[in-house]
């Protein structure tokens, strides 16, 4: 039997990607990040959805020439419909569903926060059922209960900034460009992680707050700079360990919790965040110390990418779940 062929979009944010998968697994997996918004320090929505129009034909026709397979073998069109930026969701959605009207295929509708728990499956081993996963981008941050691919329950969230936010924010007070996690990562690995000691706010149950972590590094840092010009640039390294210690122990922390009152030892990371060297170590070293089988995405798999959607796509293409052509792309969830 031909196998499954799903063309996925994802344009929520400031990648346009597009990947081709035969049976959930993926055959290509092509991602175009938007630069322009670095010299800006954040995302400007209008210069992401117009250069999500101008990307999205040759990413589309990149991930067919790599894929070894025409339009023609195509079963099913997926698309991002939510949460992200809502002309930058428009693009992806309207073009996947006229490329999908074109050759009378059907479309499927996908979250992109479940879409992230689910990178965990592209590749083996994966996790068994039920998971636990946390999922850490630039705007959510979620502890979720995966009892099989769609049946997600959150049960923990942020009630204010994400940790890709928190990393960013930080990054920015140091003066490091858009977007800053990767950076603080960088420069993290030959600093003292100790050095420096910022607030780590107690949230009920498995929720998160990075505000006041935020403010905490920023007025450190306003007083450091007061008696000396120079503390950034001289202590870069050790500030960058610490605010990267700081976020991972909070978030390891509530996972932590959830695992000891679920029971659940199959744990997951996911979401651009878990390209942190910090984080992916703190789950190892947690796998060990508590006897979970830990999983963390390749990292083109991390950040923002279309294989996520295409593997989502497959598991509601098995239950018949398509997406109507009024379906429409939403900011929130
Ligand atoms: O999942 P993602 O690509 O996009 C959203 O859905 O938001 O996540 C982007 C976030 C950004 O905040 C970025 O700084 C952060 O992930 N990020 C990192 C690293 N790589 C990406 N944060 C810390 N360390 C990294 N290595
Ligand atoms: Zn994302």
């Amino acid at each position: 039997m031909q196998p499954i062929h799903i063309l996925a979009i994802e344009s929520s944010c400031d990648e346009t990607s597009a990947s081709i998968l035969a049976d959930g697994k993926v055959l290509s997996n092509i991602i175009c990040t938007q630069a322009i918004h670095e010299k800006y320090g954040g995302v400007i929505p209008e210069s992401a959805s117009r250069l999500h129009i101008r990307n999205i034909l040759p990413v589309v026709e990149e991930a067919f020439a790599k894929s070894g397979i025409s339009k023609h073998d195509l079963h099913a069109v997926a698309y991002t419909k939510s949460p992200g930026l809502i002309g930058s969701l428009l693009v992806g959605s309207c073009f996947a569903k006229s490329y999908a009207m074109a050759l009378g295929l059907p479309t499927i509708a996908v979250n992109h926060m479940e879409a992230h728990v689910l990178s965990n499956l592209i590749e083996s081993p994966h996790p068994a059922f039920p998971f636990l996963c946390l999922t850490v981008s630039g705007g959510h941050t979620q502890i979720v209960v995966c009892k099989s691919p769609l049946d997600q329950q959150i049960i923990g969230s942020t009630i204010d900034d994400a940790a890709g936010e928190a990393f960013d924010k930080a990054a920015k007070m140091l003066g490091l460009p858009y977007p800053g996690g990767p950076l603080v990562d960088r420069y993290a690995k030959e600093g003292n992680p100790l050095a420096f000691k910022f607030a780590q706010p107690n949230m009920p149950e498995f929720n998160f707050s990075f505000s006041g972590v935020k403010t905490s590094i920023l007025y450190f840092i306003q007083a450091r700079v007061k008696e000396n010009e120079h503390f950034i640039a001289e202590n870069l390294h050790d500030l960058c360990a610490s605010i990267q210690f700081t976020i991972v122990k909070i978030l390891m922390k509530k996972l932590l919790a959830a695992a000891r009152v679920t029971g659940i030892r199959e744990v997951c990371i996911a979401g651009g965040v878990s390209a942190n060297s910090g984080l992916r170590q703190a789950l190892l070293e947690h796998g060990k110390k508590y006897h979970w089988n830990t999983y963390i995405p390749k990292f083109e798999y991390c950040t923002d990418n279309a294989a996520m959607i295409g593997i989502t796509a497959y598991h509601k293409f098995l239950k018949g779940e398509f997406a109507t052509l009024d379906e429409t792309a939403s900011a929130r969830n």
